[in-house]
């Protein structure tokens, strides 16, 4: 049969492009189609563009502090517009390589929008491709809200706000989740005067109520002003008018209140609310067609997406049944200090016995030195085993995946505290933290 492929992929984001190099490694003969850019909203409008963003605002904010330090530097300022284009040339170079890394791997890409004609038919730019198996890996677009519609002057998204190239001097951000959070810690480190309106009860909804807390600290801190239990009412000549009566006068507002699947035209899939429905095995009702990432609803997360891509493969090559456990997968919020969490909450492990210890950054040697005392190491542990971990702290992007470690192979606390944890390190907090379930920390006084 002409053009016969074992993988036809729809998406060349995280998931796409790799399960399109595992299958490839695997001996499968695959074809990707991608209408956009290559790296799908993680690297064209999401994860990298923005990280890139935070990492000039990081330096700034540092750079404003070096005095402290006994570095003298003279006036500090910025350039928006060279950050901006700092952000755009990262993009471009890591959108090549990863061009050429899937195309090393023999990987057919078609830069076209694909449609599916039938179970095992994909079509683009007029032509019919037969793929055996098909993975579904379009990603999301930001959600519409009601009285929120973007218009990409007043009411952006967080596709807009990345084309900004210069800096509102008063913004108002519409949730606080991951986006909402990390904009705003953005917009406050280049001085802007940010507020943040939050429908739920508390900033961060998604985390531990601990993790909540200390972030309302930090935004008092760093003067962004937030409301929660709060809507938008009316918005009447670029006046906002909040569900709790605060009237405010952003520049623009930036409406972060989640997103939604972009669903291949074609098919009838089944849906789950807004998703496509899928079982564990990350199969739709067409038993060959898989769906991924933030299609399926289980956990918009990049390296979430790239796990079911590895999984999906597997399944695909072996049989091999995937069991996903979205708890085990770590979240990271980035900013000074990082926060990051995986496992359970305390929410969640009400009704059941536990114990818990909060270790302060503030009593590590290493955060004196770098001046970063605010943050914390909390752990979560059932019969002997961590269960959850929630952190905020500098590294902790890079911290939690000890405890991702941990909570994966059931390690006891006791065979974790064989191991030799350096000095002086955030990692330390880990160790302080974990003999903290027996009150045994060494570095907290007697209680
Ligand atoms: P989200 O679902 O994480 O948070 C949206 C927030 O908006 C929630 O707290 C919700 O209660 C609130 N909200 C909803 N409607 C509202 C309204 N009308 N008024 C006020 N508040 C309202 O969605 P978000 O932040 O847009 O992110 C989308 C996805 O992208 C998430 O799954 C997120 O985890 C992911 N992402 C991950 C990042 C990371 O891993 N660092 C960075 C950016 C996004």
């Amino acid at each position: 049969m002409e053009n016969l492929f074992d993988l036809g992929i729809i998406g060349g984001g995280p998931a796409g492009y790799s399960a399109a190099i595992r299958a490839a490694q695997k001996g499968l003969s695959v074809i990707l189609f991608e209408k956009n850019s290559m790296g799908g909203v993680c690297l064209n409008r999401g994860c990298i563009p923005t990280k890139t963003i935070l990492h000039c605002s990081d330096v700034y904010k540092s750079m404003k502090k070096a005095e402290k330090f006994g570095i003298n530097t003279g006036e500090i300022s910025y350039s928006y517009e060279k950050i901006f284009n700092r952000k755009n040339e990262v993009v471009e170079k890591l959108q090549k390589s990863l061009i050429k890394l899937v195309q090393s791997y023999g990987v057919l890409i078609i830069s076209a929008e694909a449609k599916l004609n039938a179970p095992d038919k994909i079509e683009a730019d007029g032509r019919i491709y037969n793929c055996k198996s098909i993975i579904l890996s379009t990603g999301s677009k930001p959600a519409k809200i009601k009285g929120l519609e973007a218009d990409g002057n007043f009411i952006l998204t967080s596709d807009d706000i990345l084309n900004l190239n210069n800096l509102p001097q008063n913004l108002l951000i519409i949730g606080s989740g991951a986006i909402g959070v990390e904009w705003a810690r953005i917009f406050s480190a280049f001085d802007c005067e940010v507020t943040v309106v939050e429908a739920a009860d508390r900033l961060l909804p998604a985390a531990d109520t601990d993790i909540s807390k200390r972030l309302e600290r930090l935004f008092k801190k760093s003067k962004i002003k937030f409301y929660t239990s709060a809507k938008v009412d009316s918005i009447d000549d670029r006046v906002v008018t909040l569900s709790n009566l605060q009237i405010l006068t952003p520049d623009i507002i930036l409406c972060a209140a989640g997103r939604e699947p972009v669903i291949p035209q074609g098919l009838d899939f089944e849906k789950d609310g807004r998703f496509i429905k899928v079982n564990e095995n990350f199969q739709t009702n067409f038993a060959n067609i898989y769906a991924l990432g933030d299609l399926n609803g289980k956990l918009q997360l990049a390296h979430s997406a790239v796990h079911q891509a590895l999984g999906v493969v597997d399944y695909i090559t072996e049989k091999k049944e995937i069991h996903f456990d979205k708890t085990r997968v770590p979240s990271v919020i980035y900013g000074t200090p990082e926060i990051a969490w995986v496992g359970k909450t305390e929410e969640m492990l009400q009704g059941c016995e536990y114990k818990v210890s909060i270790f302060p950054v503030s009593a590590l040697g290493k955060a004196f030195a770098d001046d970063e005392i605010d943050g914390f190491v909390k752990v979560l542990s059932v019969a002997g085993k961590i269960v959850g971990a929630h952190v905020v702290c500098p590294e902790a992007s890079s911290l939690i995946h000890q405890f991702a470690l941990m909570i994966d192979n059931c390690l006891k606390t006791d065979e974790i505290l064989n191991t030799v944890f350096a000095h002086p390190t955030y990692s330390e907090a880990i160790f302080e933290a974990i003999l903290g379930l027996d009150n045994m920390s060494l570095s907290l006084p007697r209680l």
